[in-house]
């Protein structure tokens, strides 16, 4: 969505976080696809390595130094996260301060989420093909029941009462429905369908109702169409093959995009961005830190190289892009992969692999 252009041949910085757990695992692989791509079609690339995990956090206090934020949105071109999570860490201080701090702090309202199977063997679906399951999920990021709205009274009491609000702007739900009308009309989609419960939330989610109703007269080439959430899953895994762009609120579609990666081979495969079109960009795996895998060699690294192709795509390089996401098309449908879709390979191997792939140039794309 709205690329940014390469700005001549001035290098595009690249900061990476790999985190946690299995964070750091899939993040060597991503950042090791990343340099081949860059090799292969001469990309000014610049990566840097930033080292703020759960270690650090325990040793120093500091989750981000003061700034990086602003570093971050000045200097870079793109962000590119592991996971973050480390059961020594049970409230979640450091992730919550470089994730969802991220997120807010450079306001990446667009939570995009692909949803697309690379080789029917990988969906859960009986009869599903290929072409079945190929849509996206625009998730609203910086709003609804994610700001942390609430308290608590007469906690530990067996008289506790628990309020979490919802916050939902009118300037917040436009954008996201704008990015995602936007979207069908660049790719070619006919339709997109928003998603709420707006037969209960009477207030909030009749506010997506109107916005949905202004933002798709903006877009009279584009079938806008309605569903109740809990009607949406069930049609998710009923009838995927009828979607082609959902867009929802904030928990919606957290919940909604892991069905869809569950449609898709599961969470090692699962890929995100979190954009702010035209500035700078965090993309990231769908998964988490998967503690109990960490450098065991299992972790897939494919959701993290399909958000490189994610990253890649916004950072202007097509070509490139369609390059790695053929390269990994072709290993899951050659079966090369790590344990959680039935292969035998580790993550590195997976790795090495596809930047082999790019780098001999005998990828799908480089053939023709
Ligand atoms: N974006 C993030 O950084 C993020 C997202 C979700 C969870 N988390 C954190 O991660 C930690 C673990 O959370 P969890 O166990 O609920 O979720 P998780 O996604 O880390 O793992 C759940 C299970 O999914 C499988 N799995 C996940 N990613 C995989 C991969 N790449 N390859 C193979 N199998 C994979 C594993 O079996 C794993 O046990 C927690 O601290 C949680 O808060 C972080």
């Amino acid at each position: 969505m709205n690329p940014i252009p390469p700005r001549d041949r001035r290098p595009q910085r690249i900061a990476v976080l790999p985190g946690d757990g299995i964070g750091k695992d899939v993040a060597a692989e991503a950042w090791k696809v990343l340099e081949a791509a860059a090799e292969r079609f001469a990309l000014p690339l610049e990566l840097r390595r930033f080292d703020w995990d759960a270690d650090r956090y325990l040793a120093t206090g500091e989750t981000m130094p003061a700034g990086a934020l602003d570093e971050f949105r000045d200097h870079y071109s793109a962000i590119f996260m592991g996971a973050f999570g480390d059961p020594r860490v049970p409230d979640m201080k450091h992730a919550a301060d470089i994730l969802l701090g991220t997120r807010f702090g450079l306001d990446l309202y667009v939570n995009l989420r692909p949803v697309k199977l690379y080789d029917a063997r990988l969906c859960p679906l009986k009869g599903k093909r290929e072409q079945d399951v190929d849509f996206v999920v625009f998730r609203e990021n910086t709003e609804g029941a994610y700001v942390g709205l609430g308290g608590n009274f007469k906690k530990h009491t067996a008289d506790e009462v628990a309020v979490q609000e919802e916050l939902h702007t009118r300037k917040g739900v436009d954008r996201i429905l704008r990015a995602a009308f936007a979207w069908a009309v660049e790719h070619g989609k006919p339709r997109v369908c928003m998603a709420d419960k707006s037969n209960v939330m009477r207030y909030a989610h009749d506010l997506w109702q109107r916005s949905f109703a202004a933002v798709a007269a903006e877009y009279p080439q584009i079938e806008a169409q309605h569903m109740f959430v809990d009607a949406l899953a069930m049609q998710m895994v009923r009838a995927p093959e009828q979607f082609q762009v959902i867009v929802t609120n904030n928990m919606f579609g957290d919940i909604l995009s892991d069905v869809g990666a569950a449609l898709q081979g599961g969470l090692g495969v699962a890929p995100s961005a979190n954009l702010h079109p035209g500035r700078t960009s965090m993309f990231e795996p769908v998964h988490g830190s998967a503690p109990k895998h960490a450098g065991s060699g299992r972790a897939n690294p494919v959701g993290a190289v399909l958000s490189v192709v994610l990253m890649l795509q916004e950072l202007g390089h097509a070509e490139a892009a369609g390059e790695v996401e053929a390269v990994v098309a072709r290993s899951l449908r050659e079966g090369q992969t790590t344990p959680d879709l039935g292969g035998r390979l580790t993550t590195t191997q997976v790795g090495d692999l596809l930047a082999q792939a790019l780098l001999r140039q005998d990828s799908p794309v480089g053939r023709g």
